[in-house]
């Protein structure tokens, strides 16, 4: 399996209150690759695009021109919404947030479990649901707590969690620990460079600091205003990085 972005070009329209209904080119002609059990870090500053191409992936924002291809499932926006879910999901900055606030961690993980896997019975979807707790390293516990009684790493764990029960092949991370303490974000990233290298699940770590994803990428493409300004192994960017925008990204001198 691979995820071709391919000249992707994404224009909105500015819902600001100043200057309503300008366009806004996030995404400017932006090309590449993710191939099966690969690392991938989009960096760039606040307002580059990043998160624009996150939404792309997803399907949840349509190319303006240019094209996202999963490879042998040929164009992402024609397949159904099942067959995408095993393609790409995706964590978020705030993972609280993204959780259901009405429903226990146990309830949100045993409903997305009957959408994926409409054969187990009730005891089965269960018994997934707490090896889905184990496999992120969190107590059974936390099966029978709300969103909102969980800190930001576990939150952020159940996120991770719910993403893998599609079992797909691409997880986008769009900051994943930007939110989190010092003292959480390794274990999280951790976590997800030890899923990578367990599963063969590819990871996108988008970040607006270099030094926070290097560790876990094969490859890191630098966005600059919805244009790539270098690209290529994680470890020759951050030794010699060619681009100024690249050394402050490295200094983490760009701020959220
Ligand atoms: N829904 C939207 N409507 C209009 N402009 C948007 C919208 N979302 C993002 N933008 C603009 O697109 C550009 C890229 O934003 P984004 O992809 O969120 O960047 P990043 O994730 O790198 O911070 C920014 O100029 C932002 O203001
Ligand atoms: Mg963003």
């Amino acid at each position: 399996m691979r995820l071709e972005i391919d000249n992707l070009v994404v224009s909105l329209r500015s819902d600001h209150m100043l200057g309503r209904g300008r366009t806004v080119h996030a995404v400017k002609g932006v090309s590449f690759a993710i191939g099966t059990g690969e690392a991938v870090g989009l960096v760039g500053e606040s307002g580059s695009g990043k998160s624009t191409i996150a939404r792309a992936i997803m399907g949840v924002v349509p190319p303006t021109t240019g094209e996202i291809r999963f490879l042998q499932e040929g164009r992402a926006s024609g397949l159904p919404k099942q067959r995408r879910a095993k393609l790409a999901q995706m964590i978020f900055q705030d993972a609280a947030a993204s959780l259901n606030p009405r429903l226990k961690v146990g309830s949100a993980l045993n409903q997305i479990i009957a959408v994926h896997h409409p054969r187990l019975s009730a005891r089965e979807r269960e018994t997934m649901g707490l090896g889905l707790l184990r496999r992120v390293a969190l107590d059974e516990m936390i099966f029978d707590r709300f969103p909102r009684e969980l800190s930001g790493g576990q939150a952020q764990r159940v996120a991770i969690a719910r993403a893998l029960i599609p079992e797909p092949f691409l997880l986008v991370c769009d900051e994943p620990v930007s939110a989190l303490d010092v003292s959480v974000q390794a274990g999280i990233l951790r976590l997800l460079d030890d899923l990578r290298r367990n599963s063969g699940m590819a990871l996108l770590m988008i970040s607006h600091d270099l030094a926070a994803v290097r560790a876990l990428c094969d490859r890191i493409v630098v966005l600059k205003e919805g244009e790539i300004v270098e690209a290529g192994p994680a470890n020759a960017i951050c030794s010699s990085p060619t681009h100024a925008y690249t050394k402050a990204l490295l200094d983490a001198v760009a701020q959220i």
